[in-house]
């Protein structure tokens, strides 16, 4: 048998959320036939109707491309899916509990489905975990779901591999088809070569390929998206020492820290704070893994204390402002945790649109993705069509998600609106100087005379 004749063809995707619906699409595109199978009706009724069930920039016309090139249809049955097919990726989502563990039971019951397919299968069939898990989950309960429910031994009769994804929301496409590196975790030898001669005909030459074992994989996962929050809080951190100091900029700051190549300049943006459903998620589950080995992990801790504070500090910027906030408007421009998605889930927005409500604020908020926020507490929550009825009236605004249609704004479009034109930027969308010389103004990271960060300080710490 030829290289060629061996080389994998036939790829099914277990779960169609955003890494499982990018990786479908990105093998369709190039050639390799992928059945993405989800448990929901509506959404295999969608994809099959050449439309992504959820938004994400690029998503639609790649599963339209995908189904009407033949390459790429969905499929309610897991069991199926497994059989045509010669590799299973498993990219369920492992949500967080309340205690801030993963929750593993859709990890589990995909791994049991998996496992009474691999039953039906003559031929070796290798099983890629791409879901994000704590280091031993694979090794651990993923394994032995397989192994019972198939009857079958991994590494002898089929292949396990852990494969860590690492793409962003609003740029899940671009991020899959070129990752920085591509890291492979492997049960034994086989699978992870199996995986890796997958990978390296997907992607060429020139993206490194890195083997390891499985819990190391499983790691780089949490220790890489950490590093991004570490990175985040670090930076909303010096912004609240230069808030201190008038003169001081925190973005020119981080401009001169990140072109040390040591460091570099990318996720330096002081903010609102990290949000998604990722990075706050993982650095809890971290924590919570690291206790349970009994280490405490300080650093993860400072990390999401930083967080947490860095929401409500911008919603004490917008109080000190106010002055008394009862019955006065607030407008919010941005909901979802960052700009091209319609995300809120964490998104710092929450934070600060519950704290003026719950001083008795009227609160506005314009999303140009985000048509309102349905869960519980949100209810006082106005939602105006346009940025100008968000503005019109309103006695400060805050720039909670740095969407581009906001980056276009002027000093005039929040002077003409407002009762009076005071502006948060939680984003760094504005320049301080135009903006300043204008209207009130306040940005996260920039030092002022005012007192007004120094009170904020106390109320939060
Ligand atoms: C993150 C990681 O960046 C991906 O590599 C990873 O694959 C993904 O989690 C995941 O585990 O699935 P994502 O949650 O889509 O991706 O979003 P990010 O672009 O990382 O942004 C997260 C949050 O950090 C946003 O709220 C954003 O506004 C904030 N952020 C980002 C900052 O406040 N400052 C920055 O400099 C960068």
């Amino acid at each position: 048998m030829t290289a060629h004749e061996n080389a994998v063809q036939r790829i099914s995707i277990v779960g169609t959320g955003y890494v499982g619906l990018s990786t479908a699409v990105c093998f369709a595109s190039r050639g390799y036939d992928v059945i993405a199978s989800t448990r929901s009706e509506d959404k295999v009724r969608t994809i099959n109707a050449k439309r992504a069930p959820f938004y994400e920039p690029g998503l639609d016309e790649a599963v339209r491309t995908s189904i009407e090139s033949g390459h790429l249809h969905a499929e309610i049955n897991r069991s199926e899916a497994v059989r045509q097919t010669e590799v299973t990726f498993l990219t369920v989502g492992t949500p967080e509990k309340a205690d801030g563990t993963i929750d593993l039971r859709y990890v589990i019951s995909a791994s049991e489905d998996i496992g009474r397919a691999l039953t039906r299968k003559k031929t070796y069939h290798l099983v890629v975990v791409k879901s994000t898990v704590t280091p031993g989950t694979v090794r651990g309960p993923v394994k032995a779901a397989l192994e019972e429910a198939s009857g079958l031994v991994a590494g002898r009769d089929f292949g396990l591999c852990m494969n860590p994804e690492f793409l962003r929301q609003g740029s899940a496409i671009r991020d899959t088809l070129y990752p920085d590196r591509v890291v492979i975790g492997e049960y034994d030898k086989r699978s992870g070569q199996r995986l890796a001669d997958l990978l390296e005909g997907f992607y060429g030459s020139g993206i490194p390929i890195l083997r390891m074992s499985l819990e190391s994989a499983e790691m780089v996962k949490y220790a890489s998206n950490t590093f991004l929050a570490m990175k985040i809080s670090y930076a909303n951190e010096m912004a609240r020492i230069c808030e201190r100091v008038p003169g001081v900029d925190v973005s020119k700051v981080m401009a001169g820290v990140g072109l040390d190549e040591r460091i570099n300049p990318k996720f330096l943006n002081a903010g609102a704070g990290f949000g998604g459903s990722c990075l706050p998620k993982d650095t809890k589950a971290l924590c919570k893994f690291a206790e349970a080995q009994g280490y405490s992990a300080p650093l993860l801790r400072a990390t999401l204390a930083v967080n947490q504070a860095q929401a409500s500090h911008v919603a004490q910027l917008a109080l000190a402002t106010l002055g008394e906030p009862r019955g006065k408007k607030v407008a919010l421009l941005g909901l979802s945790f960052k700009p091209d998605t319609d995300d809120l889930r964490e998104a710092p927005s929450l934070t600060v649109a519950r704290t003026l409500l719950g001083a008795g604020a009227r609160v506005s908020a314009f999303d140009p993705a985000v048509k309102q926020v349905s869960q519980p507490g949100f209810e006082g929550l106005d939602y105006p069509s346009s940025i100008s009825e968000c503005l019109a009236g309103a006695h400060c605004c805050i720039i909670l998600t740095e969407w581009e249609q906001f980056k276009r704004l002027t000093p005039d479009d929040f002077i003409q609106s407002m009762a009076t034109p005071a502006v948060i930027d939680a984003r760094r969308i504005f320049d301080p100087h135009e903006f300043g010389n204008r209207l009130t103004f306040l940005a996260v990271g920039v030092g002022r005379e005012l007192d007004v960060c120094r009170t904020s300080v106390r109320d939060n710490d």
